[in-house]
């Protein structure tokens, strides 16, 4: 019988280029879960072919699309869930980072941590995910390691403790020596990859080493461990899993080397499903009732079905296939009969699902992001935002007797997560918030491709959001009349100000001290 403890759910985070496929590929490799490296971009290719508006993924190389990958090694099930890289296109990460227990956090061995990493690392803080850190692509020239660990250390205000050590870099990369274990993997044959070979040492000082290694390779990895040994504090596990401490991995997933390390840290480190943050009170794992809640809804994913699919991450309980569940704001229970596993090939049809799992669940826009789903419908999770939208445009429509399309079309899109959408309550102009420019191209695509509507963007006189609430609703009433051509109501009915600048929305909060002006609002 599966337990909770038995469960992976994670992310990697990483800037563009870093590694993050690549990566992907070698882990399900390792974990037995594919057969052959090069899958996961090639399954990305054939599934971006099959669908007309994810040309734009193609044309910039990216991927807008999240998924959910699984594979199994020594009785453990990992739960890999995909983060879309771009920099621009980071709402639907966020929300995908609210469903995992850890990350690891993949760097560059050259350009340590981007902009990207960091961002997304800031996410994982606001909740405490517990990180571990694969410096890659030691078969390159990189920056010396003393200089990587204390970059993380200082950027990321973390503790960081080295577990492997690179022997060398670039031209001269001899390896990776593991501290815990004294292993040295080696490379083989032409292409340098590590195939296998490692070779059991009693420790830096075993003679073994001197015959397999160059004098100044080693001379250099004896220095610098011992001089490791003092500077950074030993790896401590409650540390790592409250987030106040990474472990850093060495490696090249190129070569394969430090994956399977990288896969047994997870293992025996990384934290099995954690409770989750709802109201009356938090769910634990082990709680009976099925509860599980919608951090993803994606439409298209078969071209053959106009569908969506919600991604629900398990929290509690045993899933069994057919079973009904309530959503949380419907309360019409729904009963699930063709929930989706999403493992590494293909979809395949969920018979059981267990806490940390992520099922599909095929629906006709039903399920919403943010939706708790539950047995008995009396719990509700809490904590995943909507984010302020930075960017604010307003839609034009270029055919008017399209507008009941439209409308349709900016539900759907804001129901998925990939835009927001403002209904002004004065004129019939809608708007349109983003956090990044991206999500603006993907929704034109969209229109036009599935939704055949032809429509622009023009700016808005608006730059930014915030949802307003107010404990007496007579302030809010007034606050409402008084500033009635910016205010507008969300996909949800919920009054939002439409603010000219950041500065306004200073101001105007200082005149009205009794409404509240939120920047995110959790659903
Ligand atoms: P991403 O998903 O984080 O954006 O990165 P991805 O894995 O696509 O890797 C970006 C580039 O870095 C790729 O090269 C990839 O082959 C290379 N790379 C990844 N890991 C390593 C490593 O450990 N060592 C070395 N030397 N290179 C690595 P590319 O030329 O841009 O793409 P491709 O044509 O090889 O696919």
């Amino acid at each position: 019988m599966p337990s909770p403890q038995d469960r992976r759910t994670f992310a990697i985070i990483s800037h563009p280029d870093a590694g993050k496929t690549t990566l992907t590929e070698k882990l399900l490799l390792f974990g037995g879960a594919i057969h052959l490296a090069g899958e996961v971009k090639a399954r990305g290719a054939a599934r971006r072919a099959r669908s007309d508006w994810m040309k734009i993924e193609q044309q910039r190389g990216i991927s807008v699309t999240s998924s959910v990958m699984t594979f199994e090694r020594e009785g453990i099930t990992f739960n890999l869930l995909d983060t879309p890289g771009h920099e621009d296109f980071s709402e639907d990460t966020y929300r995908t980072l609210t469903a995992v227990d850890s990350a690891v956090m993949v760097i560059d061995v050259a350009k340590g941590i981007e902009s990207q990493t960091r961002k997304l690392f800031e996410v994982c803080r606001l909740r405490n995910v517990p990180i571990i850190t694969f410096v890659n692509k030691v078969d390159r020239e990189g920056r010396e390691v003393f200089d990587i660990l204390d970059e993380v250390a200082n950027l990321l205000a973390l503790d960081v403790t080295p577990m492997t050590w690179p022997v060398g870099m670039g031209g001269n990369f001899e390896g990776i020596y593991d501290l815990a274990t004294h292993r040295l993997l080696l490379p083989e044959g032409n292409s340098r990859e590590f195939q296998g070979k490692v070779v059991q040492t009693s420790g830096l000082d075993d003679p073994q080493l001197d015959a397999i290694l160059s004098a100044d390779n080693l001379a250099k990895l004896r220095e610098e461990v011992e001089l490791a040994g003092v500077g950074y504090p030993e790896f401590d596990a409650e540390a790592y899993r409250h987030g106040d401490l990474t472990p850093v991995y060495f490696g090249s997933a190129l070569k394969e080397f430090g994956v399977d390390s990288l896969i047994e840290a997870l293992a025996s480190f990384a934290p099995p499903p954690r409770p989750q943050p709802a109201e009356p009170a938090p769910v634990e794992p082990s709680h009976d009732e099925v509860t599980g809640f919608v951090f993803k809804v994606q439409a298209n994913m078969d071209p053959n079905h106009r569908d969506r699919i919600a991604f629900m991450r398990l929290v509690s309980g045993t899933f069994k296939r057919g079973m009904k569940l309530t959503p949380s704001g419907h309360g019409k229970p729904i009963a699930i009969h063709s929930p989706i596993l999403f493992f590494a090939r293909e979809r395949e049809l969920a018979d059981e699902a267990f806490p940390g799992d992520i099922i599909g669940i095929p629906n006709h826009g039903t399920l919403r992001v943010g939706d708790t789903l539950s047995e008995r419908a009396d719990v509700r999770f809490t904590g995943l935002p909507n984010f302020a939208p930075e960017i604010l445009r307003r839609v034009q429509l270029k055919d008017p007797t399209k507008t009941k399309q439209l409308r349709k079309a900016l539900d759907d899109m804001a129901e998925e997560g990939v835009t927001q959408v403002f209904y002004p309550e004065i004129g019939s102009n809608w708007i349109i918030g983003v956090v990044g420019q991206l999500q603006l191209e993907v929704l034109l695509s969209r229109l036009d491709a599935e939704y055949k509507v032809a429509a622009g963007l023009e700016p808005a006189p608006f730059e930014t959001a915030r949802w307003v609430s107010a404990e007496d609703p007579k302030d809010l009433e007034e606050f409402t009349s008084l500033n009635r051509g910016a205010m507008a109501r969300d996909r949800d009915g919920n009054p939002v100000f439409l603010a000219k600048s950041a500065w306004e929305v200073g101001y105007i909060a200082d005149r009205y001290a009794r409404v509240k002006f939120a920047a995110t609002r959790e659903r």
